[in-house]
């Protein structure tokens, strides 16, 4: 996997940790997000084979043993592959994911005992910082899905959501919807059910700044209206998945 690990701020106090492979269609990126408050949280852990990578990036903004929090949107190999290298390198580190990640894997998969499971709009308070859980169910993927919105920001950290290819830029203004429609045709990733596009719509209507993407550049601008977009590309292709 990738030899280097950018470190970049994409809104005030959120950091993207952002490692390039031309191993995955040709071009694909491997983002993780610090969100820096009094009790720091990572946001995906980064697949174990990074972690010594990510490490390193992490440790140029703070020592990772000050680490207070572990997440990630759902439990697969790049959201939370490295956890237990990292409970392991942060000794005061816990998890911290909804109800259902916790119960069904977390109990079983980390190697210290999670946190109470967040509620669905339930809040973790960083000092400084304010992440409000919410549950999303099979978006992208994965029964135990979920994603945080940092209000003080106004940050979706939105995992899987947009996901798009290529050597891009830590932030853009751009369209990240178009490259993103283009990356589902590709990889067929996202669970598409009649709730898909009900459930992006209720995160467009946190109308987010900026939107922190796992794979692909992150955006800042109007999060509504790409959230939105995002929706009716999912919902058309629901409708055309549907006998006629
Ligand atoms: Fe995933
Ligand atoms: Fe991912």
């Amino acid at each position: 996997m990738g030899s280097d690990t950018q470190v970049d701020e994409i809104a005030d106090g959120i950091y993207r940790l952002s490692t390039f492979t031309d191993q995955v269609a040709g071009g694909f990126t491997f983002n993780q997000f610090l969100v820096r408050g009094d009790e720091p949280l990572l946001f995906h852990t980064g697949p174990r084979l990074m972690f010594p990578l990510v490490a390193a990036a992490l440790a140029t903004l703070i020592p990772p043993e000050r680490l207070r929090w572990v997440s990630f949107g759902h439990w697969e190999a790049d959201e939370s592959g490295a956890l237990n290298l990292w409970l392991e390198a942060a000794p005061g580190a816990e998890v911290a994911v909804g109800t259902l990640g916790t119960l069904i894997s977390g109990t079983d998969q980390a190697d210290r005992p999670p946190r109470p499971p967040l509620a669905d709009g339930g809040v973790l308070d960083l000092g400084g910082k304010r992440m409000r859980w919410i549950d999303t169910p099979h978006v992208p993927h994965g029964w135990d899905a979920g994603l945080w919105f940092e209000e003080t920001t106004s940050t979706l950290l939105c995992g899987d959501l947009l996901t798009h290819v290529g050597a891009v830029p830590a932030l853009t203004e751009d369209d990240v919807v178009g490259p993103a429609s283009a990356a589902e045709d590709m990889f067929g990733a996202t669970c598409l059910t009649a709730g898909t596009a009900p459930t992006i719509r209720r995160l467009a209507a946190l109308a987010p700044a900026t939107l922190g993407v796992m794979h692909g550049s992150s955006f800042r601008g109007d999060g509504a209206a790409a959230l939105g977009a995002l929706a009716d590309d999912y919902e058309r292709r629901f409708q055309a998945s549907l006998p006629r």
